[in-house]
């Protein structure tokens, strides 16, 4: 501890995971001390939906935490130490979109990959540039832990034009997938794992996995259990786990048979069986739908219960979630200069031996008050780097497309992508995109 007691700012105070978050932040003042917590979000009343609700929370338990939300960027990002990017721009209606173009052409429509990931990260990159400049105007030594997606866009957009910006990009899904790793393995949680790991955001793979205290080997045991069960843990531990969810992660078994000597991180069924998943989908009523009726429900549901109620007592996130959790580890690393090791999404610059050293690449790091030492990971395996390099290829053409407001390279960008089979179908996608992403693409010619 160094006495200090620190300002957030979350940016996307308006999001679904923000109560989530503040609870997490709460319970931590023992190990992250807070003076003050703010809320920006440029929907006004999306964000006042839970800044109400939060404010009650915040009276009852942490009244020492000076807690404001509000829609002026001066104000939020003035007297700061850590920014959080959450923020998610076209909210969910153009995520819908996002889903239901591409699969109107038998492409994967999902959230981070193929053609709707790519759609969503240039939506992002503007917003994102645009946060890191008022943190840098308003608070020089503030530090931006984001996990706005798509996260290898974002960090790739950042490395281009503000290479030298205090910004970590940050994804918790390897959290999800060892959290289940330690639970296969008899252990409590992801905090008792040891790994090495290596790829790209939403695009990696396992290659050791131990037990932290003993240093035991646990890559055999898991793979005996994940070649018939994927991640799917079951019974208690997945009692609130969505169908879809768990759908993905009994996935895993057959994405783990593309490669017995690593395990894959749960996104790489988008890649290996896009047929499969196109095939599983309702282009009706796609993840967003599934939101929309549950979690999106379930948020706004218990903010208005609070507000009525004047209290938080017994509230549905009195009970942590592991990507709340995750985050208040990773401000706490460097704050306090822990050099933990967390994954990261940073320029290669020789992590993986035989990636070029400008490729973003999601790698461990040790985290600490200098930002993020990445590690050496060694060499992929041949199937895995061409993977890498066709994927990485897709985000750097996007950026280009931004950089240059090029409808070629947005194209090229469709067109290389695993997820499509045929240049055409790329191009009735992008054309179909333009119009509904006007107010946030830049004019692509
Ligand atoms: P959400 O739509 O519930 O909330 C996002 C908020 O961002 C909304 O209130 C919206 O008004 C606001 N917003 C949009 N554009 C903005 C801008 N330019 N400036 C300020 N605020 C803006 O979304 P969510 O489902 O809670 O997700 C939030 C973000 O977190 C998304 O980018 C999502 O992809 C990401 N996420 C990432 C990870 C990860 O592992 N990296 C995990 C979970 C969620
Ligand atoms: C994981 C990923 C995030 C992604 C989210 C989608 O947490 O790491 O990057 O945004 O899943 O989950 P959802 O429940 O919104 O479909
Ligand atoms: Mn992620």
């Amino acid at each position: 501890m160094n006495g200090k007691k620190y300002s957030v700012v979350i940016a996307g105070g308006g999001s679904t995971f923000t109560p989530g978050f503040v609870l997490d932040l709460i319970k931590s003042q023992d190990k992250f001390p807070m003076r003050q917590l703010k809320f920006y979000d440029n929907d006004e009343e999306r964000q006042r939906k839970i800044g109400e609700a939060v404010k009650i929370i915040m009276k009852e338990r942490a009244p020492q935490i000076k807690f404001s939300y509000t829609t002026d960027p001066k104000e939020a990002f003035t007297d700061v130490d850590f920014v959080m990017g959450s923020i998610r721009v076209g909210k969910y209606h153009m995520r819908s979109l996002d889903e239901k173009i591409p699969l109107k052409y038998g492409v994967n429509g999902q959230e981070t990959t193929g053609p709707g990931g790519m759609a969503y990260g240039l939506r992002s990159i503007p917003a994102i540039i645009q946060i890191i400049d008022w943190m840098q105007e308003y608070s020089p030594n503030a530090w931006m832990i984001n996990y706005s997606n798509t996260i290898a866009i974002v960090a790739e957009a950042c490395r281009r034009l503000r290479p030298n910006a205090k910004v970590i990009n940050i994804c918790d899904m390897p959290i999800d997938d060892m959290d289940r790793m330690a639970a296969i393995c008899g252990l409590d949680s992801w905090h008792d794992i040891d790994f090495n790991y290596y790829g790209l955001n939403h695009f990696g793979w396992w290659k050791e996995v131990r037990n932290k205290k003993t240093g035991e080997d646990l890559m055999p045991k898991l793979k005996e259990y994940v070649k018939d069960h994927g991640y799917w843990v079951g019974g208690d531990y997945d009692k609130d786990t969505e169908p879809s969810w768990e759908a993905t992660f009994r996935k895993v078994a057959d994405d783990y048979k593309m490669d017995p000597e690593t395990l894959p991180n749960n996104y790489m069924q988008y890649y290996y069986f896009p047929q499969y998943e196109v095939a599983n989908a309702d282009p009706k009523h796609t993840r967003t739908d599934e939101i929309r009726e549950h979690r999106q429900k379930i948020v706004f549901g218990e903010c208005e219960r609070i507000v009525k109620a004047g209290t938080a007592k017994n509230n549905i996130w009195d009970i942590s979630g592991l990507h709340s959790e995750y985050i208040v580890d990773i401000i706490h690393a460097i704050a306090y200069n822990t050099h933990e090791k967390f994954l990261a999404n940073c320029p290669n610059n020789g992590a993986i031996s035989n990636m070029d050293p400008d490729s973003i690449v999601e790698v461990p790091a040790l985290f600490g008050a200098d930002g993020i030492q990445p590690m050496a990971t060694g060499k992929a395996g041949r199937f895995q780097r061409g993977l890498m390099m066709e994927q990485q290829t897709c985000e750097k053409l996007v950026v280009d497309a931004y950089e240059q407001h090029s409808y070629q390279k947005m194209l090229q960008a469709f067109a290389l992508n695993k997820t499509v089979p045929d240049a055409s179908v790329a191009k009735k996608i992008l054309d179909d995109m333009i119009p509904v992403n006007a107010p946030y693409w830049p004019e692509l010619k």
